[in-house]
């Protein structure tokens, strides 16, 4: 924005009511903590005692072995020589795109989705169907199931871009499933019905329940009984559900994470239209920045008006010859899918050890790249306001950016998700000295 523009005498035009609705959901200390961040970026060596990151869920644990597969395969990133035939030259990639996407793309995606799920689930490359990312994702199957003014369940807490990506453009509300931490945040048929009654008690129409498995923020998977429950709900009421899947590869081990796909082969597909899968490489291969995700519909019409609509986000040709061959080439996923694995629960079983020896009590996860750690016993009342207070000198003083609970709606104030995959041990190893010497320093105060 370095460029001046010379005030104008009349009044700006005006902006659309999207533009200028705050659902956007930016004005959250989930986003603030990010600006922080940005303005004294934590380095080793030219800042030591700048912000570290932890509000960032991204998975730098296994970029090794990926830099490894491109440089043995770089044919597959190759632009291709002028005039080139070959699968990755220049003239396909450069040529109009069919929203349909690359063939060879989709049955990459849906062996690694199945390959995730230790083939316990079967996944149709017809069904797959191309997006800028689960972000995008999310927010076209919102716009597909239901209208302004509707409502969609999701549990708290929840991820904070949800607000922006279900609610901003489509118009669509969400009603919070309120879960609590006596019974670990797991979701009941007694909170999904209250959701439900609330929503219809500020007239909305509830067109689905949304949740992420593992969840995000918890770094949890969600129990068979409880999907099962949950599935349950939306055929009783007739409503969709969605499940955003972006974290089924960082489960810790493949046989803890179930998804709904299992469920639905267990059920013979019985009831299956309602049900759609949100998936993206963004955590599980750490690649956000290629803005690969996926719509999966057991719904036919949901799947046509998916690729449709997914002309506004598609994925670069490029990007999909790159993964089609990276993703088909077996001995790699099945190495890289069992040691991210490993080395995500080693970062985990790191900080939860290190937050103990502070006196800091975490959510026992088995996913993710983050937990969910209880400051409740540290907060000089039980508020929110305490929370953001506590949250403030977090990010100010010990210099680390946590995400408070409240940005993430979780009903109960004092819990924090704590990224760990984003950086190296030896910061992890920093930060939880920070945390280390800030309890002591409270303790002292006391
Ligand atoms: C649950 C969940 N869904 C979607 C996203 C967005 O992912 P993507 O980068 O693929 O758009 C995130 C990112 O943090 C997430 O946690």
């Amino acid at each position: 924005m370095a460029i001046d523009i010379e005030q104008q005498q009349q009044p700006s035009p005006g902006l659309s009511k999207i533009a200028i609705s705050d659902t956007h959901g930016e004005d959250s200390p989930y986003f603030a903590g990010w600006k922080a961040y940005d303005e004294n970026p934590y380095h080793e060596s030219s800042n030591p005692s700048g912000v570290i990151q932890m509000g960032l869920a991204e998975n730098q644990v296994s970029f090794d072995l990926l830099e490894k597969h491109l440089e043995e395969n770089s044919e597959a990133s190759n632009w291709g020589s002028k005039g080139s035939k070959g699968a990755s030259g220049f003239r396909e990639n450069a040529l109009f795109q069919d929203y349909h996407g690359l063939l060879s793309y989709k049955k990459a995606m849906a062996n690694f989705m199945e390959q995730i799920r230790g083939g316990r689930a079967k996944f149709d490359p017809v069904r797959v169907v191309l997006t800028a990312g689960a972000t995008a994702a999310d927010e076209l199957l919102t716009f597909i199931i239901a209208d302004p003014g509707d409502a969609l369940l999701v549990p708290t807490p929840y991820y904070p871009g949800f607000d922006r990506d279900l609610r901003w453009r489509t118009g669509v509300n969400i009603v919070p499933i309120h879960c609590e931490s006596s019974n670990n945040f797991q979701i009941t048929p007694q909170a999904l019905e209250a959701a439900y009654k609330e929503a219809e008690a500020r007239n909305m129409r509830v067109r689905g329940v949304l949740f992420t498995n593992p969840s995000n923020p918890l770094g949890a998977t969600i129990q068979r009984t409880v999907l099962e429950e949950i599935l349950d709900f939306v055929t009783q009421k007739n409503i969709h559900l969605v499940s955003d899947e972006v974290y089924s590869g960082s489960a810790f081990s493949s046989s803890e994470f179930i998804s709904v796909a299992e469920i639905m082969e267990d059920r013979q597909y019985k009831d299956a239209e309602r049900v759609h899968i949100v998936y993206s490489l963004s955590k599980d291969l750490g690649l956000p920045g290629f803005r690969v995700g996926t719509v999966y519909s057991y719904n036919d019409k949901v799947v046509t008006t998916a690729r449709r609509m997914s002309s506004f986000t598609l994925i670069s040709s490029q990007t999909q010859h790159l993964l089609a061959s990276m993703l088909s080439d077996k001995e790699f996923t099945e190495n890289y899918i069992k040691t991210n694995r490993e080395r995500l629960r080693r970062r985990y079983d790191m900080i939860v050890e290190g937050l103990k020896k502070s006196g800091i009590e975490c959510l026992k996860g088995n996913a993710g790249l983050f937990c969910w750690m209880n400051l409740s016993p540290f907060l000089d009342e039980p508020t929110r306001e305490s929370e953001l207070t506590l949250w403030d000198s977090m990010l100010h003083e010990v210099k680390l950016n946590i995400s408070p609970g409240s940005s993430c709606h979780c009903s109960e104030p004092g819990w924090f998700r704590v990224c760990f995959a984003n950086m190296s041990e030896q910061t992890l190893g920093i930060a939880l000295t920070r945390i280390h010497n800030f309890m002591e320093k409270r303790e002292r105060a006391c």
